[in-house]
């Protein structure tokens, strides 16, 4: 395992050791995230810890079952205790550029549901600026060239995701485009921006919703609220 794997492994171990008993949970998706459930798992079959969780991708459904971390879902459960999830960018507002696994949608569903996000990331995700990482946005496959010619028109130029040459198609039937903005310098104002486009479903900002981070960096982890 590679340095950056160890520090995605150690967050996601320290955000298991801070669910409690009776909690729900809403469980994000990512290389990070997948440490977490894995350790929450291994809670539940040690210390018989009584938690449900609600996934955010089909694929953190499947981790789930194979480590036995119990769900539930929007039909019974309205509101989460907590949801952890990783990020692809975080800015020292906490202002989050996420979506780097397609899944930001359902993400940012169990974000807003929760009481509190906590973000597990390594430091390489800690920027002073969002937008290095191109930012994703999930549309509707009608008319995508249309809507991604809107966006086009805030500053970048969108590229349609693909996944092994095919177009890319997200767990709720629709596209990403990713868009290369390079710097954002307000982060709240392009996501109106985007939000108001016909087509755009949801954006990979996450605007005044991380409570946390939790990071993992040479020098260990740090918790910063
Ligand atoms: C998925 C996400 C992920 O949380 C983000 O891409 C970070 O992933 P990783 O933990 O693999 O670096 O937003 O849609």
């Amino acid at each position: 395992m590679n340095t950056q794997d160890q520090l995605k492994k150690a967050v996601g171990e320290k955000a298991a050791s801070l669910v409690k008993d009776g909690m729900k949970v809403g469980i994000g998706f990512g290389s990070t995230v997948y440490w977490f459930v894995r350790a929450l798992g291994e809670r539940v079959k040690q210390e018989g810890l009584e938690i449900e969780g609600i996934p955010s991708s089909i694929m953190t459904g499947e981790w789930a079952k194979e480590f036995g971390v119990p769900l539930t879902d929007f039909e019974t459960t309205k509101e989460l205790d907590i949801t952890i999830d990783g990020s692809d960018e975080v800015d020292p507002d906490f202002q989050l550029i996420k979506g780097g696994g397609a899944a930001l949608f359902r993400e940012k569903i169990i974000a807003q549901a929760a009481k509190k996000l906590i973000i597990i990331v390594d430091e390489s995700k800690m920027v002073d600026h969002l937008g290095a990482f191109a930012l994703p946005v999930e549309i509707l496959p009608f008319a995508w060239e249309r809507t991604a010619y809107e966006i086009e028109k805030l500053g970048c130029t969108p590229v349609l995701r693909l996944k092994d040459g095919e177009t890319l198609i997200t767990d709720n039937g629709n596209y990403i485009v990713d868009c290369p903005f390079e710097k954002i310098k307000d982060p709240a104002g392009l996501d109106r921006k985007l939000q108001s486009i016909v087509g755009v479903v949801e954006t990979g900002l996450f605007i005044d919703m991380a409570d946390t981070v939790i990071i993992g960096g040479s020098e260990g982890i740090s918790i910063k609220e």
